[in-house]
């Protein structure tokens, strides 16, 4: 069966939704671990309560090459081939990305190439755009520019304020996220970037 290991920095709600997925079938893999860079991320004790194995990468003491040093080992000894990253707030370096070309995945609350960067729902909330959305992509070498794989829109609504938008947001990173990840792992989808003329 396909395993997977989740990043992530902050809340997981994204890794809380994967591992539901998981635990009820919905998407046939199997969770490996979880880590984050930082050891007080509150969806490390989410998942260690779910009954994920947690690790902590040890960014402030050994640095990005010493941190991903550890995760290349953990992805070894748990035997995780996919690395899926869910609110993880760190670049992968170049090098690490190259290493496992193709097998990083990552989701981000705006349609790419729209809205890149660290606030995508907030910065398209203040440009005032009418539709945004999420998007689930691999990770390249670069931010948040590799092949995308599903997109979902919404319209932000006259009724809406940021919060409104934020969890609605949410609400669709938790159904597309496991979906695209079930046909990635199944082969469905493809690898490939198509550039259209
Ligand atoms: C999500 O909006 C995700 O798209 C972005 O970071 C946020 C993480 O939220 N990359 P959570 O930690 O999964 O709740």
């Amino acid at each position: 069966m396909t395993s997977f290991a989740v990043l992530i920095s902050g809340r997981g709600s994204n890794m809380a939704a994967l591992g539901e997925a998981v635990r009820d079938g919905r998407l046939r893999a199997r969770l490996a671990f979880v880590a984050s860079d930082t050891p007080d991320a509150p969806g490390l004790q989410k998942a260690g309560a779910a009954g994920f194995e947690t690790a902590v990468l040890p960014y402030s003491e050994r640095g990005r090459c010493g941190a991903e040093e550890r995760l290349n080992g953990l992805c070894s000894s748990r035997k995780a081939e996919w690395i899926v990253l869910a609110g993880f707030m760190r670049i992968l370096s170049p090098e690490f990305v190259r290493l496992f070309q193709g097998r990083i995945v990552n989701i981000h609350p705006s349609l790419l190439p729209s809205f890149p960067g660290r606030d995508g729902i907030g910065d398209a909330w203040r440009y005032g755009v009418k539709i945004t959305g999420v998007t689930v992509h691999l990770v390249d070498e670069g931010v948040d520019s590799g092949l995308i794989l599903a997109q979902q829109a919404t319209e932000i609504r006259p009724e809406d304020t940021l919060e409104t938008l934020e969890q609605r947001i949410h609400e669709i990173e938790h159904a597309i996220y496991w979906k695209t990840l079930s046909d990635l792992f199944r082969g469905i989808l493809s690898a490939e970037r198509r550039w259209r003329k």
